[in-house]
This record gives C-alpha cells, structure tokens and sequence, in this order.
C-alpha cells in the first residue's frame, strides 16, 4: 500500500534528493566535532569498534524501520505513529513516541546551534588569520577565551538558529536540495586534504594505532552507553527526523538500498574526521580526552601551519557550518511539520515560534561555557545534561521503541510491503535485528549503564 498516503508539506524530486538530504542530516557536528572527541574520552580502538557494531547491528536497521515508518505514514513523526498504529489495529498511545523525539529533537538543537555557532564563528577566525604559526597552547588558550565570552557565543549560537529557522521554514525543496548536492562533496573533498595533511606530519601511525586496535581494558559499561548513543545521534536517529525524510520519500524507493548508502557516507566521514584529528593530537602532544573543544583545538593547528591553511581553513569551517546546517533542519522539520499538520499554522509561524524556544534552551548551554561553568550537578554542566540526555538516553530510547514497533507490532506484511522486498534472507536478517538484536542490545547497555551509576552514587556495592 506504499504510496496510498501523500505528504502535505511535498516530495523529494527523485531518490537522489532523498539520499543528499538524509545524508546531509546523518553528517554534521555528529561525525566531524563529537565522534572524534567522545572517542577521545573513551579510550580509543575498542570504542571504535563497539561503535561500529552498534551502527551496523543496531542503527541500519532502525534507520529501515524509521523510514518505513515515515513513508507509511506520511506525516509528522506523531501523527504518523498514530496513523498507522490504528490501521495495524494497536493502541494510539504509539504516539507519544513521536513525542519523545520532538521533545529531544528540542534539547539537541539548542546545544547543536551553540556548537555549530562555533564553527561559523571560526570561518572568520581561522580566515582572519589567528591561527597563523599557532601551537597546541595558544590554539587552546584562543578555543577558551572565544568560549569564555557569553556574548559571543549567544551572538553567533542566535545566527545558526536564524538562518535554521528561515531554511526551514521556506520548505522541503526550495534551495536546500540545491546546497546539499554541492556542498557535502566539497566538505568530503576538503577532509582528504586535511587527512593528508596530518598524514605527512602528524603522527599517523599513532593515530591509526589509537583508533584501530582495540585495547578492551579501557572499555566501560558508560563507553558502551556512549557508543550506541553515538551510533544514535550520528545517524539522526531516534527522534523522528529520518522518519519525518522518509515521508517524503518517493514510493518506488528501494528503502534498504538507500538507508544502506546514508549509512556508509555517514561512517565514512567520521573515520575520515579521526584520521584527521588524531595525528595532529599525538604529533603535537596535545590531551584525546579533552572534551568539546577537541576538533576546535587541533585542526586549527593545521591549518596555522599548511600552505593555504588560512584559506582552506576558512572554507573548512564554512564546510562544517553548512553540513550543520544540513542536520540542524532536519531536527526542526519534525516539529514544524506537526504543527502545521495540526494546527494549520504556517510553515513560517511555526518554524520561529519552534526556532525561538529552542534558542531559549540553547542559552543555558552558552552560558556552560563561561558565567555558568561552575554550575554543576554531579560534574556536568548544563550543556553536558542537555547533551547526555538527549543523545545518551532520550535516541536509544526512542530507537529501542521503534524496533518493537517494526519488528513486533506492525504486520510483517506491512513491512515486507514498505520495503519492498519479499520474504528472503534479507528480510529475516532485518527482522532478526530489530525483534531481538537491537532491542536487546540497547537494554542491556542501558541495564548496565545503570547498574555502575548506581554503584557511583553508592546504592549498589
Ligand atoms: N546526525 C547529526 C550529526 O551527526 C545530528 C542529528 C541528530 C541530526 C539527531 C538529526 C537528529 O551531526
């Protein structure tokens, strides 16, 4: 019955369009910023590779099942869900995890435009030439007074959520197509730059040794928390905005060929970004786990020392806003099209009014970094809440529940159907992954996860 429903916000021209869109989604601050640093503070190898099966046996088929869900319904994540829970003959309750996802669609947009507002603010930095001859001390010591101004940082976290909502705002196709066929290439091209570039003079060996060859004795119950919940927010998943892509998505699509694509860009540019950071982290001596600021920190090294690094950094972090760009819509498109769906606002209402409370929230982790550094529950700032959370708990939750919803709840028939395939080998190994695999997998790293908090905070022993 694909195709039984159409989208009232439109279509994506062709499979093509669905494809840059969704990758543009899936590759952001995610692969580029937070992969390489939240490796960092895990030790490395061994949570490279936990990531990497979490994506393959956990997230790829979860992002099949968002999909899915998405063209089926054609709608906003919460209508969605609750359109098709009643034609499978299930409760209307499903849709409170369409709201699940707009509530942590909310909290990881307001940290997401702080950090990507970073990034546009270091066009000019870097362009400007403040990097010039740098060392890993003055390249910190610039990361830390930029981010130690509120000011600042409010100032160009409020740019990326205006220009956020405006694109949003103007709707599915008009101009964003058109910026994402050129410009993730050209992000992709500009990595391999960057990459060489640390090969010939940062240590490469220790880099590949450090991400590659897994030393299990670092591994935690909370480094295998922080892979899936990476894996999650890597892929866009979890919170409705691949689903809410997916109901844009022409019928004919093949879904497991196409999501099979996104997912090896997706992984690929974060392998990429690794082999970019690392070398420059042990060739300059500089500390893997040292938090947010890590890419921040080290490429500006590089591009202080390359020949054209001013230039090739300025369009690096030009390259990096706009990949944020391309995934920051994606996280406010489901909440726009829900409002618009429901109370038949205007796209340009509703994408201000969603754009503007997020921006609120964002404040808060602004404000992380300087006046409100020292305001900490359990060692986290407010920015780390917001980003533990939403990425940590709120997408392996949501993602948990839309494997029980494809893999238990929705008819196989209706699956089959949507995917388009038939009842073969790789129909079973897709079921067996989200029936059993990956909601198992996410219970027990939460279990886990929660057994060794509650042995931090002394309840357990
Ligand atoms: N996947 C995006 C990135 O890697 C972030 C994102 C998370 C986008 C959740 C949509 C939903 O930058």
């Amino acid at each position: 019955m694909a195709g039984a429903r159409e989208s009232i916000h439109g279509q994506w021209s062709s499979r093509w369009m669905f494809i840059l869109a969704a990758t543009g989604s899936a590759v952001g601050l995610g692969n580029i910023w937070r992969f390489p640093y939240v490796t960092g503070e895990n030790g490395g190898g061994a949570f490279v590779l936990i990531y990497l099966l979490c994506v393959a046996a956990v997230g790829i088929p979860i992002m099949m099942g968002e999909t899915l869900i998405g063209r089926r319904g054609r709608q906003s994540p919460i209508n969605a869900m609750r359109a098709l829970a009643l034609e499978e003959g299930l409760s209307a309750n499903w849709r409170f995890l369409g709201w699940l996802g707009v509530v942590a669609g909310f909290i990881i947009l307001s940290f997401y435009s702080v950090v990507a507002g970073w990034s546009v603010a270091y066009v000019f930095y870097v362009g400007g030439g403040a990097f010039a001859g740098t060392d890993a001390t003055a390249s910190a010591a610039l990361f830390e007074s930029f981010t130690g101004s509120a000011l600042r940082v409010i100032g160009w976290h409020s740019l990326f959520m205006v220009m956020t909502g405006i694109i949003v705002a103007r709707g599915v196709s008009g101009g964003l197509e058109q910026a994402v066929k050129w410009l993730m290439p050209a992000l992709f091209v500009l990595l391999l730059v960057v990459v060489g570039y640390a090969m010939s003079t940062g240590d490469f060996g220790a880099a590949v040794n450090y991400l590659f060859a897994p030393d299990f004795s670092e591994v935690t119950g909370e480094s295998v928390l922080a892979a899936l919940g990476q894996a999650f927010f890597s892929l866009s998943l979890g919170m409705g905005a691949i689903m809410i892509y997916g109901s844009y998505l022409p019928a004919a699509t093949s879904i497991p060929r196409t999501i099979g694509l996104v997912a090896v860009c997706d992984t690929g540019v974060a392998m990429l970004a690794g082999l970019a950071i690392f070398p420059i982290v042990f060739g300059f001596g500089l500390e893997p786990g040292s938090g947010p600021g890590l890419v921040f920190v080290t490429l500006t090294i590089a591009f202080g020392h390359m020949p054209f690094g001013q230039l090739f950094g300025a369009l690096f972090f030009v390259l990096l806003s706009v990949a944020a760009l391309t995934s920051a819509i994606s996280i406010l498109e489901p909440v726009v099209a829900w409002l618009v769906e429901s109370f038949k606002w205007s796209r340009a209402k509703a994408s201000s009014a969603s754009a503007l409370s997020a921006w609120v929230l964002g404040v808060g982790s602004a404000l992380s970094f300087n006046e409100w550094a020292d305001l900490q529950l359990v060692g986290k700032t407010f920015f780390d809440w917001c980003e533990f959370l939403s990425t940590t708990v709120m997408l392996p939750l949501g993602g948990l529940l839309v494997a029980i919803f494809v893999g238990w709840r929705m008819s196989q028939r209706s699956t089959m159907e949507e995917l388009g395939v038939s009842d073969g080998f790789f129909y079973r190994v897709w079921r067996v992954l989200v029936q059993v695999i990956a909601p198992i997998g996410v219970l027990l790293i939460f279990g886990n996860a929660l057994v060794i908090f509650l042995k931090d905070v002394g309840v357990l022993d």
